[in-house]
């Protein structure tokens, strides 16, 4: 967000500041991403699946990222948010962004913001 960086704790509901600066533009090489009032990025942990085979680790985490990014749409279509999900991205200069260990695998990123404004095209 405009205001910093932060860590969703799905335990406790609450954001946590990982950086105190803009790094929307970071998110994602296309233009709307870097005044979007919103980009998630989602990033898998694998110290967190220490009990999985090594090779599922990605599919589990890519199936879990795309599962929560439906959510998001779900979320998004149900109050007239406008939302993309987005894989184009540069992983290196996200994890470095946000200080991310080489335990975290930058996955996906996507959008939210208000629906344009067609009336002005
Ligand atoms: C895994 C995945 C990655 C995607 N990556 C991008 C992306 O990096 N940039 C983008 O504009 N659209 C990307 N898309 C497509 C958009 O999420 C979206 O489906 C497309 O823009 C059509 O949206 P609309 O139906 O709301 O117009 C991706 C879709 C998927 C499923």
């Amino acid at each position: 967000m405009p205001a910093g960086a932060y860590r969703y704790d799905a335990a406790t509901h609450a954001l946590h500041l990982v950086a105190a600066s803009d790094l929307r533009r970071v998110t994602g090489y296309q233009d709307f991403v870097d005044d979007a009032p919103v980009d998630l990025i989602f990033v898998a942990n694998s110290e967190r699946m220490a009990l999985m085979p090594a090779d599922q680790r990605v599919f589990f985490a890519s199936v879990s990222a795309g599962a929560i990014a439906q959510n998001v749409y779900l979320f998004c279509a149900s109050i007239g948010l406008s939302t993309v999900i987005r894989a184009w991205l540069d992983r290196k200069a996200v994890a470095a962004a946000l200080g991310l260990n080489p335990d975290h695998q930058v996955l996906l990123s996507q959008t939210v913001g208000f629906p344009a404004d067609t009336t002005k095209e």
